[in-house]
């Protein structure tokens, strides 16, 4: 093992890397090394994570190109037989501990080792296979059993216990959509420290629904033969350069990360204008998501899965080699994880990065002039695709030749359903296919972005139309103006969308003026209508998901505030994270601040999302307001070339 450790040392401290470089498996590997060398490590204790220890703001903006990086990393270690999560971090050259901390009665993301003894254990439980038997079913390995996150509702068997809820489909085989038919009334709770089955429930068989629900080409029927091909070709190449997690496009420049939960990360986001580079985003990531269900019954209304910290949207990232998810001259980057022993693998290919033009960028026809000006928009597409169980989402970031930065989740996948019988109550479910109902439910993103406009001292304003009222000053009526206000507190910026006044948030610097006077910003807009949770703020995952309980929330920034509903969300009774920070009602004026945006859908599952659901969308959108002097994409060329016209 020396032999390896020495060059890996003399590569981290010699080597001129990058604070924010991703993580290689030959630092991912040492770190776990040293974290197993020390005396505290646990018996068979479990890598929940290894990723990169990101440094702080300010040790961040001390870094000068070339200079020797300590690079650290963070381990999160869990002993099987005792309710706590240890949190380490190593420095990779120096081989030194740098600190280790012990959360008592934390509880990581449920971790794939056990999930699979879950799976297993509930699968040879006899009282799960009376159950399976009462339901006419012999051949158990024909059952596909899904473990979820428990939740917290004060069932004794969460108390001091890493648990799952298991609960079951039946496949006719092993490539048959397994939601087709769910095992309803049939929930087996698993204890994962001890890897055993602690209770099957069976709440009475509802008959099987009659079809497959299939979705593979060989079932559907004949496919369509009129689609032409339609083909992406740049010969001459993308117009991006990517050195290490570099990325360079256009006048944008941005550095790309990887995290286990939050999945892509973005960094040190800035605009090249003219000879100045300005910052605009100093971090952007989605820092927790939660689907709540809102159905009341036994079978789902304990279903609250936050995915990012329950499962983690980097630790179920698809490798995009399979299939054509992206279309063009295309760059990858892998992620690196860590096995629960500590061991990196690699995702290949977990991030996709490609060109995509998008229609018109700006154009006028001047009718007295006879000029005719056109440009196209083209973006810088970032994305990755994580697959959680039934559901899949694709996070997309698009930067813009005009200066917006925007974000679509894409949302798509096999609905968790239910099996039904006529006369059921469908009040709180949407009927799908015969004898198949999707509960209600709701996906809510929270994204954290950690604004710097051209520097940290910012400010939140909050801007919306109001009318102004008839009277002298407005004789005709119709008069409206923009209503600006200093959003001055944590508590003061809680905050929701509201479509009726056009409601957005804009981040300024009160530094920095254009040549206007006034200050630089960038605009924070919904760009679809988006809920709040609906759950109640007294129910478990109201308490537990504080954060969806409001579009917007501001803070300012504080390293170890990363993840919306806290860094340990599963099983976790609730108050943590943004409720718990904001409660200190901080003042958020003229300060390096980090915005917290809550967005998502509610989902009234439809027929036609069925049995695999086209796309649904939804986001938001980052738009300068007087960062710029004028439109900056005047110097944009104007299109050439034989695509533009339809040919004799
Ligand atoms: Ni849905």
């Amino acid at each position: 093992m020396t032999d390896q450790r020495t060059p890996l040392a003399a590569h981290a401290t010699a080597h001129p890397v990058h604070p924010l470089e991703m993580v290689t498996g030959e630092e991912m590997q040492r770190a776990a090394e040293i974290v197993r060398a020390d005396a505290r490590f646990p018996a068979n204790g479990m890598f929940a994570h290894v990723r990169l220890h990101e440094p702080a703001k300010d040790e961040l903006a001390g870094y000068a190109a070339g200079q020797a990086v300590d690079r650290r990393l963070e381990a999160l270690v869990v002993p099987p037989d005792r309710l706590e999560a240890i949190e380490i971090v190593v420095s990779v050259a120096s081989g030194e501990v740098v600190s280790w901390t012990v959360q008592p009665g934390m509880r990581p993301a449920l971790l794939f080792g056990e999930s699979m003894y879950a799976i297993l254990g509930v699968r040879e439980h006899p009282e799960w296979q009376a159950a399976l038997r009462r339901r006419g079913i012999e051949d158990f390995d024909l059952v596909q059993i899904d473990p979820w996150p428990a939740g917290s509702f004060g069932s004794p068997h969460e108390e001091g216990r890493r648990i799952s809820r298991c609960i079951a489909y039946l496949r006719e085989s092993a490539t048959d959509n397994g939601y087709a038919r769910p095992l309803e009334g049939m929930i087996a709770f698993f204890d994962h420290g001890a890897r055993e089955v602690l209770e099957v429930v069976d709440l009475g068989a509802v008959p099987l629904p009659p079809e497959r629900g299939s979705y593979l080409p060989e079932d559907v029927g004949p496919m369509r033969d009129d689609l032409k091909p339609l083909e992406i070709t740049q010969p001459d190449g993308p117009s991006f350069t990517v050195d290490g997690n570099l990325v360079q496009w256009q006048r944008w420049s941005l550095r790309i990360g990887f995290d286990p939960y939050e999945g892509l990360t973005l960094h040190d986001i800035s605009y090249r204008d003219g000879d100045r580079t300005r910052p605009v985003l100093h971090r952007a990531s989605i820092s927790e998501m939660v689907v709540p269900y809102g159905h009341p019954g036994p079978m789902h209304g304990w279903k609250n899965a936050f995915d990012a910290g329950e499962w983690g949207l980097g630790r179920m990232a698809n490798s995009l080699t399979l299939g054509c998810d992206c279309l063009g001259e295309i760059h990858y980057f892998d992620a690196i994880l860590a096995t629960e022993e500590g061991t990196p693998y690699t995702v290949e290919h977990a991030i996709c990065m490609h060109e995509e033009d998008y229609g018109i960028l700006w154009k006028h026809q001047d009718l007295h002039g006879g000029t005719t000006e056109v440009r196209r928009s083209r973006r810088l597409v970032v994305s990755f695709i994580a697959t959680v169980g039934n559901y899949e989402y694709g996070f997309y970031w698009y930067f813009y030749l005009d200066g917006n930065v925007q974000l679509e989740v894409k949302l798509t996948g096999i609905v968790s359903p239910m099996a039904v019988t006529p006369g059921d109550d469908l009040s709180c479910a949407n009927l799908i296919a015969p004898g198949l109902a999707a509960p209600n439910h709701q996906h809510i993103f929270s994204a954290r972005l950690d604004l710097d406009i051209d520097g940290t001292t910012n400010t939140v304003v909050e801007v919306e139309a109001e009318a102004v009222p008839p009277g002298p000053d407005n004789p005709w009526a119709n008069a409206f103006r923009q209503k600006s206000t200093v959003l001055e507190t944590e508590l003061a910026a809680q905050r929701d969308v509201n479509a009726a006044t056009s409601r957005a948030w804009k981040v300024v610097n009160p530094d920095v003026t254009n040549r206007l006077g006034l200050p630089v910003g960038y605009k924070l807009t919904p760009t679809m209508s988006t809920p709040t949770m609906l759950a109640a703020p007294e129910s478990s995952v109201g308490r537990r998901a504080g954060f969806a309980r409001h579009n917007l929330w501001v803070t300012p920034y504080s390293p170890d505030e990363r993840r919306a509903a806290g860094d340990y969300p599963n099983q976790h009774e609730g108050g943590d994270g943004l409720p718990r920070w904001t409660a200190a009602d901080r003042p958020i004026t003229d300060t390096d601040v980090v915005l917290w945006y809550t967005f998502g859908v509610t989902h009234f599952a439809r027929p036609e999302d069925w049995p695999v659901m086209p796309v649904e969308y939804t986001g938001f959108l980052l738009s300068p307001v007087g960062f710029f002097e004028r439109n900056p994409a005047l110097d944009v060329p104007p299109s050439t070339g034989a695509g533009c016209h339809a040919s004799p």
